[in-house]
């Protein structure tokens, strides 16, 4: 990638960083002068925690790529803590399920099988490190040049059992994970919450289209608590058996998906 951590600035002025993206919690930004490289800035609780996982999790080819950090100076104010990531140039897998390339793409024969492998892949490295992704779906999964998958966003991530700072999006939530009065506030996912959430993202990955297109945003939780799931008769047998088992939590690690779809 040509430039490595060392060769770093600790310190970035705010002019030389482009917009690249906002999500809820954090906005991204492009380095003028390094166009291989992000920089990620949010609350300062969210850039501890989310540093330490990076830390924990080190280098893995299904996670992103972290490079430390450093503080961008904006005119007089204090300098805000940024993380380094390695660009990942093709957006996330949500936003290629939305367009007609990447749903093309998604039928293309063994991509899904493909994408699946890599994801659970990352995820059974997650738990390999005592980390729960906690918000785990098309939204945090990054796509790189080659179409290979990346997860990434552990802003709210639990560590060795401490609780989450913000739990799963409505779509890929367990319907009986329980949530604070106060949500979104922190809450404590297992590794069967970001199973679960793998589900709806294979079944995602298997239509072609989010789940929001089969079932509404408002309904998804109500309709999966009552077991009223959506219509998965155009899927093949295996990937909906694996949709279900986890949506119904018959998994006890991603590696059991994985044994579970052939693919180890
Ligand atoms: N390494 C990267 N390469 C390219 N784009 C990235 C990278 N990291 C993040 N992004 C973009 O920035 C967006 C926001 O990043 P991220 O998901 O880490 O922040 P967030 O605000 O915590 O997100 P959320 O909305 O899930 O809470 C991502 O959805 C993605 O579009
Ligand atoms: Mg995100």
């Amino acid at each position: 990638m040509g430039t490595e951590p060392a060769d770093f600035p600790k310190s970035i002025e705010r002019s030389a960083l482009q917009f690249l993206q906002r999500g809820c919690m954090a906005t991204v930004y492009r380095i003028k002068s390094q166009p291989a490289f992000v920089i990620k800035l949010q609350d300062t609780t969210y850039h501890h925690n989310e540093k330490r996982v990076y830390e924990r999790l080190g280098r893995h080819p299904r996670i992103a790529a972290f490079y430390g950090e450093a503080a961008v100076q904006q005119s007089s104010d204090l300098p805000s803590p940024g993380l380094l990531f390695g660009l990942v140039p093709n957006g996330t897998l949500r936003e290629t399920l939305e367009g007609d390339i990447g749903q093309s793409r998604a039928k293309r024969p063994g991509q899904v099988t493909l994408w699946s492998a890599q994801l659970l892949d990352g995820l059974s490295y997650i738990h390999s490190r005592s980390v729960i992704h906690g918000d785990f779906g098309a939204h945090n999964v990054l796509v790189g040049l080659d179409w290979g998958l990346v997860i990434t966003d552990f802003a709210g991530s639990r560590l060795d059992g401490s609780p989450c700072l913000a739990g799963p999006s409505p779509a890929y939530r367990r319907p009986t994970l329980v949530l604070p009065p106060d949500a979104p506030g922190p809450c404590e996912p297992t590794e069967g919450d970001d199973i679960y959430a793998f589900g709806t993202v294979l079944y995602e990955m298997s239509e072609g289209a989010l789940l929001y297109r089969a079932i509404t945003r408002d309904s998804v939780l109500a309709s999966f608590t009552a077991g009223l799931y959506p219509d998965l008769s155009s899927m093949s047998a295996l990937p909906r058996s694996v949709v279900l088992g986890c949506w119904k939590c018959q998994y006890s690690s991603a590696r059991r998906v994985a044994g579970a779809l052939g693919l180890s």
